[in-house]
């Protein structure tokens, strides 16, 4: 009740308008089995560069391509994407060739399975009851969150190698590990992504990284079977 009267409040606000008609949209799709459900699984979906079976080796347009330009093509994390969209900061960082970055990309099924939206805050309900995102007071604080919720997928830089302690622009110090081994697959040159191919996880929090969904010139988008820093 409390969301669905928040879609309502908000469905109009622009500044949301494209994420939440995504989330809508999927969320209109649930009890059947829409085509990106079927191709959930982003390890057969998306393998990694040199893998084979699905993407070319874009190598060749590595140099012209940017983040801005790739993120919101991935079917599996066309949610996440949209927030970046509505958060001026984080869409200026993606489309710039000069700033690095890492992001973590939740997949759409984890953002839909959280147990309330990203841009929800328990202490707002307690303080500002039902209608805590009603009007434009609510409006900003919705997006407050979103963009906090945002920042925590955000790494500053990239490459972004193993064992690495670095802060999100969400202030979280994160760092990934591969937790079973490394098994040998793909080319020589992808050596550091054999390990994500395996079994890459963010810590803290064990977040499963289920591949790499793009290399482009000013960074790298990383799918995430998790969110970060959602307490
Ligand atoms: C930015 O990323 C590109 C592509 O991976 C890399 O060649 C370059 O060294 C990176 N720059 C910095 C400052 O990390």
């Amino acid at each position: 009740m409390r969301t669905s009267l928040f879609y309502v409040s908000l469905a109009t606000c622009a500044l949301f308008s494209e994420a939440f008609s995504l989330l809508k949209r999927e969320e209109g799709n649930q009890g059947k089995l829409s085509p990106a459900d079927r191709q959930q699984d982003p390890i057969m979906n998306t393998p990694l560069p040199g893998f084979g079976g699905g993407k070319q080796d874009s190598s060749a347009d590595a140099g012209n391509l940017i983040i801005s330009d790739v993120i919101g093509k991935d079917r599996v994390i066309n949610i996440f994407a949209g927030f970046t969209r509505d958060i001026d900061t984080i869409s200026k960082r993606l489309d710039d060739d000069t700033q690095n970055t890492t992001v973590l990309a939740p997949l759409n099924s984890e953002i839909q399975k959280l147990p309330r939206k990203p841009w929800e805050d328990p202490k707002d309900y307690r303080s500002f009851g039902e209608s805590a995102y009603d009007g434009s007071d609510g409006e900003d604080r919705a997006h407050r969150n979103l963009r906090r919720f945002v920042e925590s997928h955000v790494i500053p830089s990239s490459p972004w190698k193993e064992g690495e302690k670095t802060k999100s622009l969400g202030g979280e110090e994160l760092w990934w590990e591969n937790k079973q081994g490394t098994r040998t697959v793909g080319p020589s040159t992808w050596s550091q992504y054999r390990h994500i191919a395996n079994a890459a996880q963010i810590q803290p929090g064990n977040i499963e990284v289920s591949s790499i969904a793009d290399k482009v010139s000013n960074g790298e988008v990383w799918v995430l079977k998790g969110v970060v820093n959602y307490a």
